[in-house]
């Protein structure tokens, strides 16, 4: 994180005698990023942290990517997923590529060991479940929709509460049934690149790292590691460590946890999605004023409930887009999208670069009136294409590369929807009164003869191929090119040449 902090005890000064009460110094271990050039945090060890004995390796955690050469729209459904291992072995990577990966994991069971990320910065997303996270730097109580950050070589282990039934004998919580989630559920957006989870650093200011107001959530909306942060215990304790794409175990003789005290700019944190202040506008606004976090190569975004664009004519869904040096995933967590039909709760859809996106048939005309969504969803946006895995394939919807086809307006062929008061259905007259109504710019719209009644007209030529119209100087021969894009090249191309425009 970008600002100071402290928990525990320390001396007055960095680098000199502190002592336990037995009269032996502590150990201090300064945690240094970026080659000692980047956030730091400096802690104080009841016992030497060197002192790790009998590592072995236990398992790979290399993922598999399948069908790299396929770029298609994809809809992964984690709603199913069956319960298993722990918070770190239960964890199941859908997508991924070199910079980061996300992985769905419901456990079976609790942690038994300390765990240490020494690869990557982890970032969960908890969807349903509560528990504590006793770390190296304190602890963290998290709950649903708590974003918890843990950033590289922190030790910790998550010790879950129990998720029980109400009186009526359904969770209480809302979620799924507790046989089929026994803990929780979250989502884990992890680097692979070695870079760190952060706030945008267009969100804090440059020379002090104080979150700015513009910003939509600040210093107060983040809970950071608080008491108890010392145990002093004599053992065997085992901690694992993921490095070089597997999971290694290392034996300590002393309770893993054993900081008397730490301060620095490097520690995990929680932030609950409730507490992102949306950034609303009268028309819509694009997808960066969602960011949240970010790390080299990608970002995290939080798609909240909020109120909904306030023009009288907004268009209240997101408009078509491309989306062209980043792939989108969205992971859905509660609400109605309003764009997208068929989406379920723990839904992931997957956009590539490339394709165009926007509303679901249908979804604007029906989204017009609405003044609120309820929408709830994490997205992470990467430069780089991103792979699916061999998990993601077994619940891939195949249809949903085909679900923006379908009629988008059917209230216009049906009659049930009028433009500017006149009926789109029925007699001819009508349909030449509407069609009349909403007639474009005809000098802007070129289509052929008799398939757009107010501008079929005025063309009498009809080009051969589509590169007619973008090729400036054939479309000197197509009216309403000439008149709309090819006015422009003209006028430069006169410009150019000295003479008005
Ligand atoms: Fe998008």
């Amino acid at each position: 994180m970008p600002f100071y902090t402290k928990l525990g005890s320390m001396p007055r000064q960095r680098h000199v005698q502190f002592r336990r009460p037995d009269g032996a110094l502590y150990s201090e271990e300064v945690f240094g990023t970026e080659g000692f050039s980047g956030p730091t945090t400096t802690m104080y060890h009841i016992h030497p942290p060197t002192q790790v004995d009998g590592w072995k390796t236990l398992y790979s955690t290399k993922v598999e990517f399948v069908e790299q050469h396929v770029m298609r729209m994809r809809h992964v459904k984690t709603g199913g997923q069956k319960p298993a291992g722990d918070w770190v072995t239960g964890r199941v990577v859908y997508f991924g590529n070199s910079d980061c990966e996300m992985a769905v994991c419901v456990p079976r069971e609790q942690m038994e060991y300390h765990f240490k990320n020494g690869q990557g910065d982890e970032c969960f997303f908890v969807h349903f479940g509560s528990g504590v996270c006793h770390t190296m730097l304190g602890t963290l109580r998290f709950g649903p929709k708590d974003y918890l950050v843990i950033p590289k070589g922190v030790i910790y282990k998550v010790i879950w509460n129990e998720r029980i039934n109400g009186r009526d004998g359904t969770p209480a919580d809302g979620g799924p049934p507790i046989g089929d989630m026994p803990y929780g559920k979250f989502l884990l957006i992890e680097t692979t690149n070695g870079s760190h989870i952060g706030p945008p650093p267009r969100y804090v200011s440059k020379m002090h790292g104080q979150f700015l107001e513009h910003a939509p959530y600040c210093e107060r909306d983040l809970k950071l590691p608080e008491l108890p942060l010392t145990w002093d215990e004599r053992g065997e304790f085992e901690v694992r460590i993921k490095a070089r794409d597997c999971v290694h175990s290392y034996v300590y003789h002393y309770h893993p946890l054993d900081v008397v005290g730490w301060d620095g700019c490097y520690y995990p944190f929680v932030f609950n999605i409730d507490d992102f202040s949306p950034i609303t506008g009268k028309l819509h606004m694009p997808p960066p004023i969602h960011q949240t976090f970010e790390a080299h190569n990608f970002v995290i975004c939080s798609f909240c409930p909020r109120m909904l664009d306030w023009h009288p004519k907004a268009i209240k869904v997101p408009y078509n887009h491309s989306n062209l040096d980043s792939d989108e995933v969205l992971y859905y967590v509660e609400g109605n999208f309003g764009s997208r039909k068929g989406i379920e709760v723990g839904s992931m859809t997957a956009h590539p670069q490339g394709i165009p996106h926007g509303p679901h048939p249908g979804t604007i005309e029906a989204s017009l009136s609405a003044t609120y969504t309820g929408e709830l969803a994490v997205m992470c946006d990467t430069f780089r294409p991103l792979l699916p895995t061999r998990a993601a394939l077994e619940t891939d919807d195949s249809r949903y590369p085909a679900s923006w086809q379908g009629e988008h307006f059917p209230g216009l062929s049906s009659g049930a929807m009028h433009l500017n008061g006149v009926s789109a259905a029925g007699s001819a007259a009508a349909q030449a009164a509407a069609a009349a109504a909403h007639k474009p710019e005809a000098s802007n719209v070129w289509a052929p003869q008799g398939t757009t009644p107010g501008s079929a007209p005025e063309h009498t030529t009809k080009p051969k191929t589509a590169a007619g119209i973008r090729d400036g100087r054939k479309a000197a021969s197509i009216p309403a090119a000439r008149a709309s894009g090819s006015s422009k090249a003209t006028s430069r191309r006169r410009a150019k040449r000295g003479k008005k425009p």
